[in-house]
């Protein structure tokens, strides 16, 4: 029986479902592409009565994806590092949408947003974990290269903290902008015995990259006998502002707009042929190869226990 009439019937009969998720579902192509944009990959979707959470909600690809989900009757719960910058971000958008708080180098503040959200008791249908730096030089956060930190370690927490609320969703997704940048991860991919950034911060970037798809890839397997999914994708490059602390010669070119930019993320997280999909890696709203590390089974349960080790005392 397909997974999702078996959902519809075990739903009609008022139980629990625990499905695992097909190893076996071909992962759907679309006929979008690198030009499509946010509104195009949404059209006709009606989301009324779903939720997302955005991060970074008030720049670039997280605001634009933000304007579109709410768009199309989402309710969108938009963080940004102060509420001030939240507040202002949702004001600029038709539809619902509710701003919090989350400074991602804070895991203090990481927890308080976790809990404003769980105030609000909604189920999460979307987790779009979105918000990011690129750094043009050596920074850290207690010790820890700080791209790794802001990038991976706090969202790590977010979503431990948010992943009931997600598998209670009819069929939540956790929805990770990853980058094809991380390929340029150092050697060796996941610098665990060294997290300083010392040797290897010009590369930190697509370092905390590499985790982002890692990470998506042990939570796939997580969440493999829940109705709830957990894919990576990259936006390709985008026209935003994360090259800032970067001179002018890092921009490549031909870069696409935000909306264009959002199309993937949108995609991945509403698309309806995606149900089933989990543990797949996205580009211009189609799967797209990765890097063998990137699909590393090993390195992302090691990654996920170092994660968990170093930020213990902020998980439930
Ligand atoms: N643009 C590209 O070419 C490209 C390519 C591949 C992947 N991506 C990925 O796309 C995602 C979105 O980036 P973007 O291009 O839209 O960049 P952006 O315009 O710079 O937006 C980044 C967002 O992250 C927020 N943020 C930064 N540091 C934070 C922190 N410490 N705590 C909480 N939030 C923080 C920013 O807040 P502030 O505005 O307050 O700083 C902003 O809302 C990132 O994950 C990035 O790696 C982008």
């Amino acid at each position: 029986m397909q997974r999702r009439t078996f959902i519809y019937r075990a739903a009609l009969a008022g139980i629990a479902v625990q499905l695992p998720i097909g190893a076996d579902a071909e992962t759907p192509h679309s006929e979008f592409n690198r030009d499509s944009t946010a509104d195009e990959v949404t059209a006709g979707l009606n989301l009324t009565g779903k939720t997302a959470v955005v991060t970074g909600c008030n720049s670039g690809i997280g605001f634009e994806t933000m304007r579109v989900l709410a768009r199309r009757g989402a309710h969108v719960i938009g963080t940004a590092r102060t509420l001030e910058k939240g507040k202002e971000a949702c004001g600029k958008v038709s539809g619902k949408t509710t701003p919090v708080a989350l400074e991602l180098t804070d895991f203090d503040s990481v927890v308080a947003c976790a809990n404003v959200i769980r105030t609000l008791n909604v189920n999460i249908d979307m987790l779009i974990l979105n918000a990011g730096i690129i750094l043009g030089d050596w920074q850290q956060v207690n010790g820890i290269e700080k791209q790794f930190v802001v990038n991976h370690l706090g969202h790590f927490i977010l979503t431990q903290r948010l992943l009931d609320r997600v598998t209670s969703a009819a069929q939540g997704r956790v929805v990770v902008v990853g980058s094809g940048n991380h390929r340029d991860a150092p050697e060796g991919g996941i610098q665990f015995n060294d997290l300083s950034g010392r040797d290897w911060y010009r590369r930190g970037y697509a370092h905390s990259k590499l985790a982002n798809g890692l990470f998506s890839l042990e939570l796939s397997q997580r969440l493999a006998r829940t109705r709830a999914t957990s894919n990576c994708l990259t936006p390709g490059p985008v026209d935003t502002n994360i090259r800032r602390d970067l001179p002018a010669s890092a921009t490549p070119p031909n870069l696409k707009s935000p909306t264009q930019g959002a199309a993937t993320v949108c995609y991945v997280a509403t698309q309806p042929s995606l149900a089933q999909v989990n543990g797949e890696y996205f580009a211009d709203c189609n799967p797209a190869p990765q890097s063998k590390q990137q699909t590393d089974r090993a390195m992302a349960t090691k990654l996920w226990r170092m994660s968990t080790e170093l930020t213990r005392r902020h998980l439930i």
